[in-house]
């Protein structure tokens, strides 16, 4: 099968939409690894519950963000990973990674990019009301939340939203989209030719 590694430092609402739509067949792939970096992190819990294997690590213990990447990467070649998705991982990635996944490595970010990189995307958004954000899914470069996009869904901001709402609308919306992005690469309908993205037969 094809073979995808989750990155996730979090909730893993995305990680659990991967795995729904991989054992409801409309994946066209497996997911074969999670990478976590922190131990408590409830996607810990859903991927032990699921019988998916796990690489945690704790960054502090290591004396740079290369020196567990390389481990990382081990992980990756060992279980032989076709594509990385990098789902509410909150670290930079350096060259260490990004370069043996270029064009196999992709990220999920909770607004229209290029507007509101890093953290608190949503509360972002609010805070310079816009009417209009979304999600996007991009090819990850090492940058934060930069790199060539390759698919985008708006989503309205309400009036009265707060960041949480409109937070939480977004995520509904990731995880339509980001399943059906990982489904187009398994059955290589994507593919980045220098900075530009390539889509074969998509409606998107
Ligand atoms: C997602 O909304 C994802 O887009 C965001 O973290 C959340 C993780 O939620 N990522 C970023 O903000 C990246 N800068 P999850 O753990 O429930 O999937």
């Amino acid at each position: 099968p094809y073979r995808v590694a989750v990155f996730a430092s979090g909730s893993g609402s995305n990680f659990q939409a991967l795995l729904d739509a991989s054992r409801a067949g409309n994946l066209g792939a497996q997911i074969s690894l999670l990478v976590c970096d922190k131990p408590q992190a409830r996607v810990v819990e859903r991927a032990r519950a699921a019988g998916v294997p796990i690489f945690v690590f704790t960054p502090k213990e290591y004396e740079s963000r290369e020196a567990y990447e390389r481990l990382i990467l081990a992980e990756l070649e060992k279980a032989k990973i076709d594509l990385v998705v990098l789902a509410g991982y909150m670290r930079l990635i350096t060259s260490v990674l990004v370069e043996p996944y270029a064009g196999r490595m992709i990220n999920i970010h909770p607004s229209l990019l290029p507007s509101f990189p890093g953290k608190d995307a949503a509360g972002q958004a609010i805070q310079h009301g816009v009417r209009v954000s979304g999600a996007t899914v991009h090819f990850v470069d090492g940058g934060m939340d930069t790199g060539p996009i390759i698919a985008q869904r708006a989503v309205e901001v309400m009036a009265e939203d707060t960041a949480i709402e409109l937070q939480a609308r977004i995520q509904d919306t990731e995880r339509l989209l980001y399943p059906e992005v990982v489904s187009w690469f398994a059955a290589g309908r994507v593919k980045l030719e220098g900075r530009k993205v390539v889509l074969f037969n998509n409606e998107h």
